[in-house]
């Protein structure tokens, strides 16, 4: 594999490689000293245009993990301010001798577009609407380790489908994992066409909750709605925040996930999400393996792990 763009160029196959390569991270993760000299001498640019604190802090420490070098640019404070071309700026890094670029930006297929102006591999971090499938390994990963598997597992996604990059990747991985996922949100937040996605759909969250596995939340993304999709926020809490009456609609055992970072009291209520059976910051915590797997698999294939 030269980069992950989306899931679909990993398939079922290839998330259940991942996950497993994860395992083995996890370990090292456990140890003492929780490094590895995988990727010793390559060098993973984190190139984010769009503000993150879990996902650039996670893949910054995984490649460290696997003793790489790390480069991190900001946009911010970048050559961007004076008007540098995205194609100039990745052309210069590139210059710099990277590996990897790991990529996020506010607009649909740049990571791609990295893709063909560098010779490195590429790794989606989230673009637009599209796709964020490292966010989806570790979900997958989460769900397996917790419930065992996914066959036959039920799974709601509950909340702004429409703008999140989140929802297209996890529906695209838990399906190919053979999950039955729902998609509920009102009629405005579903995307502008659900033809082909591998979803039921529903308006209502508590008749969907009773039948449950998972039952995952999306932030209300106020950035990126461009027009008022719903009367307020204390109407959209009233009819889609898993409140704690909710949760307790829930089978036993059903896990309660988020991707982060969480509007508590909108789309969670705080108690909720700190519940026994929330598992978000295990979500966060096995991102880290998740990512340690991803560029092991993309710039370390060959290298004995052992030594
Ligand atoms: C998500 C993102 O940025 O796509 N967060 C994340 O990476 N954990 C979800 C979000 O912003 O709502």
């Amino acid at each position: 594999m030269k980069h992950l763009l989306q899931i679909a160029d990993l398939g079922a196959d290839g998330i259940d490689e991942v996950l497993r390569v994860a395992d083995t991270f996890a370990e090292v993760n456990r140890r003492a000293i929780p490094k590895v000299q995988a990727l010793r001498g390559k060098t993973v640019v984190s190139l984010f245009f769009e503000d993150s604190t879990r996902t650039r802090l996670s893949f910054e420490t995984a490649a460290r993990r696997l003793g790489a070098d790390v480069l991190t640019f900001a946009a911010g404070s970048s050559s961007v301010k004076k008007g540098e071309s995205l194609r100039d700026t990745v052309q210069t890094i590139d210059a710099l001798g990277a590996d990897a670029f790991v990529v996020r930006h506010a607009s649909s297929g740049v990571p791609h577009q990295v893709s063909t102006w560098t010779e490195g591999s590429v790794v989606n971090a989230g673009d637009g609407w599209h796709e964020h499938p490292t966010q989806a390994l570790l979900d997958a990963y989460t769900i397996r380790e917790r419930l065992g598997g996914f066959a036959g597992r039920r799974i709601a996604i509950v909340g702004d489908i429409r703008h999140s990059r989140v929802a297209r990747s996890n529906v695209a991985a838990f399906s190919a994992l053979g999950a039955e996922v729902t998609l509920v949100a009102p009629p405005t937040l579903m995307p502008p066409s659900t033809e082909g996605w591998p979803a039921e759909l529903s308006h209502n969250l508590e008749a969907v909750l009773p039948k449950m596995d998972v039952v995952y939340l999306l932030r209300v993304q106020r950035e990126r709605a461009t027009e008022a999709l719903f009367p307020s926020l204390r109407e959209y809490t009233a009819h889609f925040g898993l409140t704690a009456a909710r949760a307790a609609m829930l089978p036993a055992g059903a896990l309660i996930m988020h991707p982060g970072p969480m509007n508590r009291g909108v789309e969670i209520a705080a108690d909720v999400a700190d519940a026994e059976n929330a598992v978000i910051t295990q979500q966060v915590a096995n991102g880290l393996s998740v990512r340690m797997a991803v560029l092991y698999l993309l710039l370390g294939s060959g290298v004995d792990l052992a030594a």
